[in-house]
């Protein structure tokens, strides 16, 4: 058995999919190209039938994330999600079929409650079923997984009897989702086990992938005891976002294997010092804030505060650390740079984070540095990153703040003064009274931008320490009016959610920026399908 698990990373289906997550998808591109970068074997970029916007998507990672920029260079499969119709299947066929490996992945469920209530289907119409659809998006695609959803409350021998006929028609990775993260580890073992011992038919050339969710806290533990029993694909997503409680985290299943070779013996082809930027790209542009004690790419992940630790850690680093901190790309000590560094030195520095800027985007950044450097002594990595991802990481600017202006404490209303420039190139200034200085911007800003929206959640925190640390916001915010998408599970439409990332040494520029990007955001999801507005939104929203 090859010693090799593969990452199929699901960060834009089932992580995107998740109401709260939405990306554009300029950023859902963004990510695909991150996705190639940190060495991930298949992207499944989305799920094809949900709406003309999602094809589009997925296509477009098709066809630049999917092909390789030079004869030799690898590149990931590209798969795309169909229920098990044909229509479903069309669809991820055309949006797939431009990439170098296109993947369609194709699922039906097998669980008594998921057959009896949700498809209202008998178990041999099932079987029937994933045969034919199967065959057929065999007809199209070379590559074809076949997923029996909600297998960890399926019967072992039905689900011996799916993936049989799964197999003698065509799919070559039979991935096994625990759909409502419901299973146990032992009992996960014991399930993939089964599989590989008994389904007929099963050979070499069969990949066992294990899909496993986070309701109860195990779906690391979970994917990790599928990979033991001889799985060797691993669906993930980045920071574990997804539905519910989430899917498996990236980072945690490629961590635990790395740290603990010994135990397992198995190799990914991740490039683990890109896992923190990575996590931080995926927040930024979900507005989804990542738990400060989460695994791996949490912002305490490692750090050592009680004083015993500290002692500890002086004496030897491997005293209370598992993982050098390096090794997954974080260096939060590192001063990297002060007010007289060059422009040389941002993009120097800029370059061994990652970040390959040209000269356009190397004056803005530099711009942004120098005025953050006036107003911060030392800058570090974790800086340059925040203004990295506020600068660059964001949607098309169809609003932009141009200047603010905020008072606030006990002697009076609160009052902010806004000005945004407008996609017709206007500048529009309005200035409104409001509970704090942030109502009083957001109501602002609502003024002038006016698309009627709820803000849902808003977070503040300092990416580094001292009083004059850079403030992050995230925001997420919803339509009151807003389009909507399919779930491919639950078959239900849902109001898509947006997130809003802002950076800046003043928390309330902040959390203007942050507001601004979520509209931003919105606007152009609700006019994009229209091509002559995504080719030129200044003459279209004017
Ligand atoms: O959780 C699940 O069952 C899925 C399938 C579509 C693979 O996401
Ligand atoms: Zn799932």
């Amino acid at each position: 058995m090859s010693n090799y698990v593969k990452i199929f990373d699901t960060t834009l289906r089932d992580g995107e999919q998740s109401p709260g997550a939405t990306m554009t998808s300029a950023e859902k591109l963004e990510v695909a190209h991150n996705l190639a970068r940190l060495g991930v074997d298949i992207i499944e970029a989305g799920f094809p039938a949900a709406s003309p916007d999602d094809l589009e998507a997925v296509r477009r990672i098709a066809n630049e994330v999917g092909n390789p920029s030079s004869p030799d260079a690898k590149v990931p499969s590209i798969a795309g999600l169909a229920r098990a119709n044909k229509t479903d299947i069309d669809k991820a066929w055309e949006a797939v079929k431009g990439a170098k490996k296109p993947r369609i992945h194709t699922f039906l469920a097998t669980s008594p409650i998921h057959m009896k209530h949700k498809l209202k289907m008998d178990p041999e119409e099932v079987v029937q079923r994933v045969s034919e659809m199967v065959a057929y998006a065999k007809s199209l695609c070379d590559d074809i997984e076949f997923s029996p959803e909600d297998a960890g409350r399926s019967e072992p021998e039905f689900l011996y009897i799916v993936l049989g006929e799964a197999i003698k028609s065509g799919a070559t990775t039979l991935n096994i989702p625990d759909t409502v993260g419901y299973t146990t580890p032992d009992e996960f073992y014991k399930l993939i086990d089964g599989i590989i011992k008994n389904t007929p038919g099963m050979h070499e050339g069969i990949t066992i992938s294990v899909h496993t969710h986070d309701d109860l806290g195990l779906a690391t533990a979970n994917a990790l005891a599928g990979i033991q029993a001889g799985a060797r694909q691993a669906e993930v997503t980045i920071n574990g976002i997804g539905e519910r409680a989430g899917n498996t985290s990236l980072e945690e299943v490629v961590m635990a294997l790395k740290t603990r070779h010994p135990v397992f013996g198995l190799e990914t082809g991740i490039e683990t010092q890109q896992l923190s930027r990575m996590s931080k790209l995926v927040s930024n542009y979900t507005g989804m804030v990542v738990q400060p004690n989460k695994a791996i790419v949490g912002a305490n992940a490692f750090a050592h505060e009680a004083g015993i630790h500290q002692d500890g850690m002086l004496k030897h680093q491997t005293t209370y650390e598992i993982m050098r901190p390096e090794d997954v790309g974080v260096n939060q000590t590192q001063l990297v740079m002060g007010k007289h560094s060059g422009r040389a030195a941002l993009r120097n520095r800029l370059a061994e984070m990652g970040h390959s800027l040209d000269d356009v985007e190397l004056d803005k950044a530099f711009t942004r540095f120098k005025e953050l450097a006036d107003r911060k002594k030392v800058i570090t990595d974790l800086d340059l990153e925040a203004v990295i991802a506020d600068e660059f990481y964001k949607p098309r600017d169809v609003y932009l703040l141009n200047g603010m202006q905020v008072t606030s404490g006990t002697m009076g209303m609160p009052t902010a003064t806004v000005r945004l420039r407008g996609p017709d190139g206007m500048i529009h200034t309005v200035a409104s009274i409001g509970t704090g200085p942030v109502d009083a911007t957001y109501k602002a800003i609502d003024q002038i931008v006016n698309v009627p929206c709820t803000l849902l959640e808003f977070n503040i925190h300092a990416i580094t320490e001292g009083i004059d640390a850079l403030g992050e916001v995230t925001v997420r915010i919803q339509s009151d009016s807003s389009s909507t998408t399919m779930d491919a599970q639950r078959e239900v439409e849902y109001i898509r959610v947006y997130g809003g990332h802002g950076a800046d040494s003043d928390i309330i520029v902040a959390s203007a920026k942050a507001y601004i990007n979520a509209l931003n955001k919105l606007i152009i999801a609700q006019t994009e399908g229209n091509e002559k507005i995504s080719n030129d939104f200044g003459v279209m929203l004017g």
